[in-house]
């Protein structure tokens, strides 16, 4: 049996039917194609499927997709553009933070989460707020610079 659900998705409305068991990260790349989210786990504990739902920063394998129905969601594919990175992107391409890239969408809405809250943050602050992100390649050092360019390139 199928729900149906209506939602913005990157400032597009969305309406589909889901059953009421698909996890919001299967509706997005199964059902929407937005294969940017990824599924590193299936444990909670990585957060490459990290996503915004209204504005927060949230795993997207532990909400149901009936649960965002009437919310703005927002992935990777929304928040910039081959032709113009948002300036988290600028700084895991100018910081050298990725090397695989696996984790790097979750990485990168977990961080925007962090400097909509708090525009100019700490390295502790950074650190503590990608501490539910895993990145096996790289070490942390260059996604903590990333996101430390992001911060000063936001603020001009
Ligand atoms: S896939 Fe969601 S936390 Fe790993
Ligand atoms: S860059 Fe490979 S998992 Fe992070």
């Amino acid at each position: 049996m199928s729900e149906p659900i209506h939602l913005t998705i990157n400032n597009t409305p969305q309406s589909a039917e889901v059953e009421p068991r698909t996890l919001l990260v299967h509706f997005l790349r199964d059902q929407l194609g937005l294969t940017g989210t990824h599924i590193g786990c299936d444990t909670t504990q990585c957060g490459a499927c990290t996503v915004h739902l209204d504005g927060d920063a949230v795993k997207s394998c532990t909400v149901l997709a009936v649960q965002a129905d009437g919310c703005n969601v927002t992935t990777i594919e929304g928040i910039g553009s081959v032709e113009a990175l948002h300036p988290l992107q600028e700084g895991f391409w100018e910081s050298h933070g990725l090397q695989c890239g696996y984790c790097t969408p979750g990485m990168i809405m977990a961080a925007a989460g962090l400097l909509q809250r708090i525009p100019n943050p700490s390295e502790d602050q950074i650190r503590r707020s990608l501490e539910g992100n895993l990145c096996r390649c790289t070490g942390y050092h260059n996604i903590v610079r990333a996101v430390q360019y992001a911060a000063a390139k936001i603020q001009g």
